[in-house]
Parts: C-alpha cells; sequence; structure tokens
C-alpha cells in the first residue's frame, strides 16, 4: 500500500487591524449591501508596513511548530508560496529560516504563480514525500500574501492579507492528499499582474473572473477524468461534484466560490448522461443550486469573509474555515479544492478529512487569532494603508508574533515579541 501523503497540522496569521466592510463602503458612497452580498464580503485585513509577508510567515510557522510541538529536525524542506515577497531573489523562505532558526540541513525556496504560489510548494512538498525523496522528513509549506488595489478602485473591497502554514508529512492527521488525482489548466492571460516597482496589483476584474471561471471547468474536468478512472467517483444518481463531501475554492472574494462551484456542477450537468435533456434556463438553475452551495461551500467561508484576500493563503484560509466548522463531522469524507492563480493556472485536487483534524485544528485557534484582532476607523485605515512601504511604525510585536522593524543598508530587519 501507498504511504499516505499530506496535512499533518497547520496554523495562520493575519494583520493586527481590519477594517468593518461596510464602513468602507459607507466612506466610498456605495450601497454597504453590494460589498456585503454582492461581494459577500465582512471584514477586511488592514496590514501595516511591519507586518509584511515575511513577519506573517514567520508568525504563521512559529505557531505551527510550537503548538503541535514539532522537532525542527525533521524538517528537510521548507517552501513559501507568495507573491508579495520582499526581494528580487533573496527568498523569503531563507528570512523564515533564519527567523525560526531552522536546520541547515533543508532545501528552502520561494514559489511564484500569482495566488498559486502556495499550492506550487504544497504539490512539490507532497511529492518529494509521496516519491521517496524526503526520506521520512517532512516539509514546511508557507502562503503568505498581503492584497492591495489601487485606492478608490473596484478592487479596494477585495484587499486583505495573511499567511497559512502547513507542515506536510506521512502522517496527515489534517487532510490526506489524493496524491495524482490533481486536474490542472494553465493559459497565457492578462487578468492580473503586479510589474516591479509597483504596491497596488493591476487587473482586468470581471475579465479575470472569466479566466477564473475557464479554469475552474478545465482543471475540475481533469481532477473529474482521473477521480472516476480510480472508481474515486461514479457516474449515477449524484454528479461526481456531488460526491465530494465539500468543495473549497481560491476566493479572492467570498461570492467568487459560489460562481466557481456553479460552473463545476455545470461541467457534470452538461457532460452527464442527462444533460442533453435539460432545457438553456434548467442547465442554469440547477448549476446555481442554492442547496447545493449551502451545503457544499458556505461553511468554508467563514474565515474568508472576515478577513479577505489573502492571495496564495486564501484557499488554505478556507480550508483552516471549514475544519473550524465542522472538522468532527467531515472525518473521513472527501473535499475537494480549487487553486487558482492568475496569468493563470488552476489546479483541482482532493483529499481525505483526517480523524486528527478537530484536534489538530483546536491547536490552531481560530477564535483567539481572531479576537486579538482590533477594529479600525476609516480615517485610521486610510493612514496605515498611506504609510510607505518599508517604514514600519514603532511598536512592539505582540507575544509570539514577529514585525519587520526597519531596512538598514538594504536589509531587512526583524523582531519577534
Ligand atoms: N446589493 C446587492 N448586490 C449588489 C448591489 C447591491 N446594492 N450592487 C451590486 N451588487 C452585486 C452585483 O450584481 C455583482 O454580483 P454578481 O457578480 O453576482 O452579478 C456584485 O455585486 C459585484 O458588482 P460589480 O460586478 O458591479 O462590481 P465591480 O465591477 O465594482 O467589481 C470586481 C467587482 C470585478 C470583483 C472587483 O472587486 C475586482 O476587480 N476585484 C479584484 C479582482 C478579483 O478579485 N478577481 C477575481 C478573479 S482573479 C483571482 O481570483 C486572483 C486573485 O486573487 C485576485
Amino acid at each position: 500500500m501507498k504511504p499516505q501523503v499530506g496535512i499533518e497540522a497547520l496554523a495562520f496569521a493575519v494583520p493586527h487591524r481590519y477594517l468593518d466592510i461596510e464602513d468602507l463602503a459607507r466612506a466610498r458612497g456605495v450601497e454597504p449591501a453590494k460589498y456585503t452580498a454582492g461581494l459577500g464580503a465582512k471584514e477586511m485585513a488592514v496590514p501595516d508596513p511591519g507586518e509584511d509577508a515575511v513577519a506573517l510567515a514567520a508568525t504563521a510557522a512559529a505557531r505551527l511548530l510550537r503548538r503541535n510541538d514539532v522537532d525542527p529536525a525533521r524538517i528537510g524542506m521548507l517552501v513559501v508560496g507568495t507573491e508579495t515577497g520582499v526581494d528580487h531573489s533573496k527568498a523569503v523562505a531563507s528570512h523564515v529560516q533564519g527567523l525560526l532558526k531552522l536546520p541547515r540541513s533543508m532545501r528552502t525556496f520561494d514559489a511564484q504563480h500569482a495566488c498559486f504560489g502556495g499550492t506550487a510548494g504544497l504539490m512539490a512538498a507532497t511529492e518529494w514525500i509521496a516519491s521517496g525523496a524526503g526520506a521520512g522528513r517532512v516539509a514546511l509549506v508557507i502562503a503568505t500574501d498581503l492584497a492591495r488595489y489601487e485606492r478608490l478602485g473596484a478592487g479596494e473591497p477585495t484587499q486583505g492579507g495573511g499567511a497559512v502554514a502547513m507542515l506536510v508529512s506521512e502522517r496527515p492527521e489534517v487532510l490526506s492528499l489524493d496524491v495524482g488525482l490533481n486536474g490542472t489548466c494553465s493559459m497565457d492571460v492578462y487578468d492580473f499582474w503586479r510589474p516591479h516597482g509597483r504596491r497596488e496589483a493591476l487587473v482586468d476584474g470581471h475579465y479575470s473572473i472569466d479566466c477564473y471561471l475557464d479554469s475552474v471547468a478545465g482543471a475540475y474536468r481533469g481532477w473529474r477524468e482521473r477521480a472516476l478512472a480510480r472508481e474515486v467517483v461514479r457516474w449515477g444518481e449524484r454528479t461526481p461534484s456531488e460526491q465530494l463531501a465539500r468543495i473549497l475554492y481560491h476566493v479572492p472574494f467570498c461570492k467568487m466560490a459560489k460562481k466557481a462551484h456553479a460552473r463545476v456542477r455545470r461541467c457534470d450537468l452538461e457532460d452527464g448522461a442527462g444533460g442533453a435533456t435539460l432545457s438553456p434556463e434548467a442547465l442554469d438553475g440547477a448549476s446555481r443550486s442554492e442547496t447545493s452551495y449551502g451545503t457544499q461551500v458556505a461553511t468554508s467561508l467563514g474565515l474568508n469573509a472576515r478577513v479577505g484576500n489573502a492571495y496564495t493563503a486564501s484557499l488554505y484560509l478556507a480550508l483552516v474555515g471549514v475544519l473550524h466548522a465542522e472538522a468532527r463531522a467531515l472525518a473521513g469524507q472527501r473535499v475537494g479544492l480549487f487553486s487558482y492563480g492568475s496569468g493563470c493556472c488552476g489546479e483541482f485536487f482532493s483529499g481525505v478529512v483526517g480523524e486528527g483534524a478537530a484536534r489538530k485544528l483546536a491547536l490552531a485557534d481560530v477564535d483567539g487569532v481572531l479576537a486579538a484582532r482590533e477594529r479600525v476607523s476609516m480615517e485610521e485605515y486610510e493612514r496605515v494603508m498611506a504609510m510607505p512601504p518599508g517604514e514600519p511604525p514603532q511598536a512592539t510585536p505582540a507575544p509570539g508574533t514577529f514585525r519587520l522593524v526597519g531596512i538598514r543598508d538594504y536589509r531587512r530587519v526583524y523582531a519577534e515579541g
């Protein structure tokens, strides 16, 4: 029997300030329902320059290792997925290695492909272990990002930030991955990008949604083909996608997961035996089933709605969120995951929730991390967002967290609370 590989433990970190999304809407003269119902947002993380991709990654990883009592000597690979790295050359992974005093014997690197970098890292780690190359060692995979768009632009309510750290091993107590079932769909498109020297991303918003939806359809069909061949799912009374207990999607804003789910359902309805008999209206209605969305997707969005977009970390915040809500009920059940990185690359994969997931999620202390945040006014949001990058305000890091405290001779200096 092949060894199981997947996520043994995870932890997350978010900036210590957040803005209520209705405050942003009112300040911008927008009907709040557009942001709450139209985009599915509640709150948005507001990082200051001290909370960069390195600081959030190191904080999440330190929590993971400390709370799960991980012996650093077990770690043979450290990979960071990010699209908001801090240097054209030096890896975020190297910073994290130094801050956490991790072993020299590790392979360390960053993976970049917009929001897909975290999944690229997770798959590199999984396949490294599954191939036997890891020789019994484990991997530390971190997805970390800050989502930032132009002030007053359409993307402004979809900002945010955060990091998720995952321990990948042959003891997947949280999620055992179905190695080799992955379906991928990549295209050369300009839907979202951030040229060198820009802090704010550029995005062709509605086109980016179309690219995401094309990508999820292609990747899901690829996964389904392999899952059918391995008899993980079957055509029958329930469609293949309905045989997944939950499906987690990359969440640039929560409503996107609903659109993605409708597209996945549409793939099954179009390709299945009954598809040809449905009128276009019936096909549309069945794709957008509120019942299916409520059962298979909605519970994964609780954390994302309170943090906003965190690019590479968004899918993994959805994983933390769904397991926080219902790990016990999901133990032993298969879930699907879809990762999307603009530019673009999408990957649909799956795994089985472990019996230890509830215990591991309790260690991630989701409620405690959220409760430690401070709600800021619109004035404070404007003040923080106007701070120049690389000039962090003088603040002592909270216990157990890291902050950038300055840049000396082009070298970034961090402090631990
Ligand atoms: N009450 C309720 N709903 C309302 C409303 C109201 N008063 N007013 C508008 N709405 C609804 C609209 O009907 C719409 O819903 P549907 O999409 O279901 O039709 C929704 O609110 C949004 O309205 P608009 O489309 O008019 O919003 P917009 O054009 O101002 O901006 C956006 C939306 C394009 C997503 C923009 O926020 C944006 O550019 N965001 C950044 C890009 C992005 O997140 N792209 C996602 C795919 S790319 C990706 O996933 C990678 C990544 O992480 C960036």
